[in-house]
């Protein structure tokens, strides 16, 4: 049941999507919105953070190709500040990689362009200044692509919401501890700060913590990814001028030009990630997830896994070879929420009323920003294609969870679980 417009709404987690979901809401006449989180957005260890994530069309998957494409044109009007067109590199070792001919396809398929890479070394005519040894690699440029500051476009987003009128409350007031139900609706939120707020919608759009509140472990768990970030001078960083955001699809390391400004280079690899075992309450039982830290920052110790260590410091030497005994003056994991097929989940809960869920990102959500609430809001609203609703679908529980793979466009190691002195440590 769609709610009326004066009903009040309660969006938890001002990440990507639940923000982009708040602006659109108001934007639709809903008049009563208060967005809720642990810290202010953007949040420090939150996944919708720091200098950059990568813009691109290139998807295997047409859905997300077209969404993406639709998302580009905000970046390049709305957004344009935030964003820098750099091109996008797909490369991998192998000379046919399943995922990348899939997505070269998809993207001719909506009438996009591409330039074929048969020798990687090709991409040095237009980007003179890469340092990585490109021969033995394969794939193609896209040179509609490059990256977003991704902080700086979550605060635009954060003081729209602001401006329109939608509550933003963080801190301890902003923290919930769990879904304050009445039977089978939930009626509200349960504050740490002590206390509630009641509301006629919940929307968790809680990231890599909802699984804390809500039992949605067959349908999404949370994956540490790491990331590293390097300082450069001026002038080493304008010996990277012009080059673009590449991916090595063999191992899953992809990489930034360096941020103007604070000359920053950043690392991080798309792979299968680490799980931190945590025992949660819900609802009285007791169940086993893989989540982040909640109770303080998780970015903050800067622990990365030694083996993740050594491989974003070999994903390091491999791009960008002069300063590959560079230390990082940052580290952390980044923690995805993955899903079975990488598809978002954007739905009403299928048995608690009063429950909407937006989440499930899997290392790819951020793109969307100029358009992610739209499409949560036709489903919300009950208006979104079949097509769409059943791709978002969220399922009731059927107990245990399943592998969380993604859409295939993932390499490096499997899902390792972080040992109990790793997990001291996070
Ligand atoms: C290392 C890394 C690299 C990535 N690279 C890319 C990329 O290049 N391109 C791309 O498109 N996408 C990328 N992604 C994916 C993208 O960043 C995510 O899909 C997206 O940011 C997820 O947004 P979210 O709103 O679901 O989560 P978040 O941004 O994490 O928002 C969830 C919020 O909920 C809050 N919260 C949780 N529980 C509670 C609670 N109980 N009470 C109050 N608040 C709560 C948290 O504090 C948090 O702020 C990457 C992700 C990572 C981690
Ligand atoms: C890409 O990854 C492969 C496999 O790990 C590695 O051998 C190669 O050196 C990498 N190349 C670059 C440029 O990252």
């Amino acid at each position: 049941m769609v709610p009326s417009k004066s009903d009040p709404i309660l969006i938890v987690g001002a990440g990507v999507f639940g923000l982009s979901t708040a602006l659109e809401l108001k934007q639709r006449g809903y008049e009563d919105i208060t967005v809720l989180d642990r810290y202010t957005p953007p949040a420090v260890d939150g996944s919708s953070v720091d200098i950059s994530r990568i813009i691109r069309i290139d998807y295997a998957d047409p859905v997300y190709c077209k969404m993406a494409r639709e998302a580009y044109q905000g970046w390049t009007t709305e957004y344009k500040d935030q964003y820098f067109e750099s091109g996008f590199a797909l490369l991998s070792e192998t000379p046919r990689n399943d995922w990348i001919e899939k997505s070269r396809n998809t993207v001719l398929e909506i009438g996009g362009k591409v330039e074929d890479l048969k020798d990687a070394t090709q991409l040095l005519k237009s980007y003179p200044n890469i340092q990585a040894k490109l021969s033995g690699l394969s794939g193609y440029l896209n040179r509609l692509g490059g990256w977003a500051d991704a902080a700086g476009s979550i605060q635009k987003l954060a003081s729209k919401c602001s401006v329109e009128g939608i509550s933003i409350v963080s801190g301890p007031r902003g923290t919930v501890v769990s879904l304050k139900k009445e039977g089978s609706r939930v009626v509200g939120v349960n504050l740490l700060s002590g206390g509630y707020l009641l509301a006629s919608q919940i929307i968790l759009s809680t990231g890599a913590w909802t699984n804390r509140l809500l039992d949605v472990a067959h349908a999404a768990s949370s994956s540490g990814q790491p990331v590293g970030f390097i300082q450069l001078t001026t002038e080493e960083a304008r010996s990277l001028d012009s080059t673009p955001v590449m991916i090595n699809m063999s191992s899953g390391v992809f990489c930034f030009p360096p941020t103007p400004g604070s000359n920053i280079l950043k690392l991080a690899r798309h792979g299968y990630g680490y799980a931190n075992e945590v025992t949660v309450q819900t609802d009285g039982s007791d169940r086993t997830i893989s989540t982040p830290k909640f109770e303080s920052s998780n970015a903050q110790t800067g622990f990365l896994p030694e083996d993740a260590d050594e491989d974003l410091r070999a994903g390091l030497r491999q791009f960008f070879p002069k300063f590959a005994n560079r230390p990082w003056i940052n580290r952390r994991l980044c923690w995805y929420t993955d899903t079975p097929k990488g598809d978002f989940i954007i739905d009403q809960h299928p048995t608690l009323q009063g429950l909407f869920v937006a989440t499930g990102g899997a290392g790819h959500g951020f793109k969307f920003l100029p358009v992610l609430g739209k499409y949560i809001a036709d489903c919300f609203e009950d208006k979104a294609s079949e097509e769409l609703r059943k791709k978002w679908r969220l399922d009731a529980p059927v107990g245990g969870a399943g592998a969380m793979k993604g859409d295939g466009s993932r390499a490096g190691p499997p899902l390792r679980w972080l040992t109990n002195v790793e997990k001291a440590k996070l």
